[in-house]
């Protein structure tokens, strides 16, 4: 819909209420490879994306998410779900898969697999490395949002859940994840959203950046 980024993210806002509209398969396909194809460190991906369409489930998912309308009149909702634990096989694998797709041996990769289990190890506990992991899933959000708004689909961006239910009802705990924030994709619905049509609202210019001599 848009081949200018800017008029994209000037078109998207966090929308409140949508229509219910279906965002067809092929769209959504687009919009997960990007987040796919977000960077992160090592290129180690460290979370999982869940997709939902099922209403019933997203129903629910609405319950623990202070009732926002966007998860039911939605059309797919996707939660970025980070790795509870962090450790030397997830590396492994992920070497594997390197060596697997550039077609090179696993032991030229050793310096490589060093490193990562390195800074992980220097991360700390549980909690900071999901912390890190956090910060590789969010911009996998930051991709999905601009991907979603190049489709012309509108994408909110929520924190506004409560993490443990939702891993309860999904179950998540059993899968080695837990949510980290997720994004309700649809359609706007102009004639129910007050925020619809507001001016964005960011930091000019001249105090967002700052130019360094
Ligand atoms: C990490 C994150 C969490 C957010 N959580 C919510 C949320 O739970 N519900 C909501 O309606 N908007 C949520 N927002 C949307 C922001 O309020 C919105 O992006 C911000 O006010 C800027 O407005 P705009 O995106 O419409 O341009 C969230 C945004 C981000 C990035």
């Amino acid at each position: 819909m848009f081949t200018d980024v800017l008029n994209a993210l000037n078109w998207r806002y966090a929308t409140k209420r949508m229509n219910g509209q279906s965002i067809p398969q092929a769209t959504i396909d687009r919009i997960v490879e990007a987040a796919r194809l977000a960077p992160s460190s090592y290129g180690l991906q460290p979370y999982t994306l869940l997709v939902i369409e099922d209403p019933e489930l997203r129903a629910k998912v609405q319950q623990q998410a202070a009732q926002q309308p966007q998860l039911s009149e939605g059309s797919h909702l996707l939660v970025f779900a980070t790795w509870t634990t962090l450790d030397e096989h997830h590396v492994d694998e992920f070497i594997a898969l390197i060596a697997n797709e550039r077609e090179i041996p696993v032991s030229e990769l050793n310096d490589y697999s060093s490193a990562i289990k390195g800074t992980l190890e220097t991360l700390g506990d549980t909690a900071a490395k999901q912390q890190w992991a956090a910060r590789q899933a969010y911009i996998a959000l930051g991709l999905t949002l601009t991907a979603a708004a190049l489709e012309g689909v509108d994408a909110t961006p929520m924190e506004g859940f409560d993490p443990k239910e939702l891993d309860r009802l999904l179950g998540l705990p059993e899968k080695n994840l837990n949510s980290v924030v997720i994004a309700a994709l649809g359609y706007r619905d102009e004639t129910r959203d007050d925020t619809a049509g507001q001016a964005k609202v960011r930091r000019p210019l001249a105090q967002f950046r700052q130019l360094l001599a």
